[in-house]
């Protein structure tokens, strides 16, 4: 009854639609901070909390009257506050909420009142004045909480109206479906307005499939499934020896997030480096057809360098630059770490091999270690308070009109005037 609405809302061809108008409650107006919260379930929670007639606007403004976040500190919320304050040039003064309130609301149907328990605490929050370090990569961010079960009433069941959206069909498939490699939330939805909702069904109506995408439905399970640190470093090891039949004195390096030192990830990133410049040119195409020849190449698409570093710094564009190296988009054909016990031989694990000059691969190594989180707030930082664009390529002083070379991570962090972060405390 209460999604009514909402479903006429969802003729737009792309989800999730635009706010819905004042809502119910003309004097709430909801915003939710999508870090730590993620992106799907925040979409989600906007859905959920315009079924309910409540107000959501995507981005901040001063019209904001509660900001909801889960899992973040005050400290991390009054820092984004300040970032929104500062982008959409207008104040506002909001409460700083934790979902306890948004979950409690959504259960009652209405905007309940604020207690001191939803407030998110006041004595953490940075005042103007500072105390604490405004970007996170003046930061030290340990993994501790990351494997930490949420503390989340979806799980916990407590809310039926949650259940009830989380099971929606809409839902379910396009989870479903986006977690196919290659294909995104609009590809996922066109499929859905098709009809389709079922893994099967993409089989057997013959959709059109990018080559991507087969390789994606077929290694679906595997695909999501966590990857092992054994299995990234077995990954490592292969592509190692590879390396070194074709150009020895090439090294292999495991970036992304087993390099921040967690247990487990999404994919394997390595990175692939020589000594002297320009050697690694055609070392790529080499490994890959070696491995393809081998049966550990599942699948692979290949894209060539486009960098040159003659055009001048790269504009920053958005906050997450794609970067230009050479790179093989993968999967791999594992043999299985379980030994005999496992219940099959092998295993299907994404990989990315990234090929860096020399000259860049310390901002490549930088780039790629991420967290995601963590690159975005140097870049920041980079750009607003030292003039500088930083990406996986370079560093670039705009004041004085040059690239600045380095050696090392840390020569970077030094020409940012930055304490070194070591990878292990990049876990923002
Ligand atoms: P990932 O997406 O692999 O994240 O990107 P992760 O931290 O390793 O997490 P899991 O465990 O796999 O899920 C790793 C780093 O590489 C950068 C990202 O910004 C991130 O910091 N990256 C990724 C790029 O620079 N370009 C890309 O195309 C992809
Ligand atoms: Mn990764």
């Amino acid at each position: 009854m209460a999604l009514v609405p909402l479903k006429k809302r969802r003729r737009a061809p792309s989800p999730p639609a635009g706010p819905p108008g004042p809502g119910r409650f003309p004097d709430v107006v909801l915003c939710l901070v999508e870090k730590r919260m993620g992106a799907s379930r925040r979409a989600f929670l906007t859905q959920l909390a315009w079924a309910k007639g409540f107000r959501v606007d995507r981005a901040y403004s001063a019209a904001v009257t509660h900001v909801v976040s889960e899992q973040n500190s005050g400290a991390e919320v009054a820092q984004w506050l300040e970032q929104q304050r500062e982008e959409c040039g207008d104040g506002g003064d909001p409460a700083l909420l934790d979902i306890s309130w948004f979950t409690e609301s959504m259960g009652a149907g209405r905007p309940v009142e604020i207690e001191s328990r939803h407030r998110l605490r006041v004595a953490e929050l940075a005042p103007h004045g500072r105390q604490m370090a405004p970007y996170a990569c003046q930061r030290r961010t340990p993994l501790l909480h990351s494997n930490q079960p949420l503390t989340d009433v979806l799980e916990d069941g407590v809310c039926a109206e949650v259940e009830r959206v989380k099971l929606s069909e809409r839902y379910r498939t396009m989870k479903l479906f986006t977690k196919i490699f290659g294909v995104g939330v609009r590809t996922a939805s066109r499929w859905y307005q098709e009809g389709l909702r079922t893994l099967l069904d993409l089989q057997e109506r013959n959709t059109k499939l990018t080559r991507q995408q087969q390789a994606g439905l077929r290694h679906y399970g595997d695909l999501n499934t966590p990857v092992e640190r054994s299995e990234a470093e077995s990954t490592s090891r292969a592509v190692q020896e590879a390396v070194k039949r074709f150009l020895p004195g090439a090294s292999v390096t495991l970036a992304g997030g087993f390099r921040r030192g967690k247990p487990r990830g999404h994919d394997v990133d390595l990175l692939l480096t020589h000594p002297e410049e320009g050697r690694e040119v055609g070392l790529l195409s080499r490994v890959v057809s070696w491995l393809d020849s081998q049966g550990l190449i599942l699948y692979q698409h290949s894209q060539e360098n486009s960098y040159g570093l003659r055009e001048g710094p790269e504009p920053l564009g958005g906050r997450d630059v794609m970067d230009r190296f050479e790179r093989c988009f993968s999967i791999f054909r594992l043999e299985a770490q379980g030994g005999p016990g496992a219940p099959r031989g092998w295993k299907a694990v994404r990989v990315d091999l990234v090929v860096a000059p020399v000259s860049q691969f310390p901002f490549a190594l930088l780039g790629w270690t991420g967290s995601r989180h963590f690159e975005r707030e140097l870049r920041r930082f980079a750009s607003r308070e030292r003039k500088m664009v930083l990406n996986s390529h370079a560093l670039y002083d705009t004041r004085q009109n040059l690239f600045l070379p380095a050696t090392s991570e840390e020569e970077i962090f030094e020409h940012l005037g930055l304490e070194y972060v070591p990878p292990a405390q990049r876990n923002a």
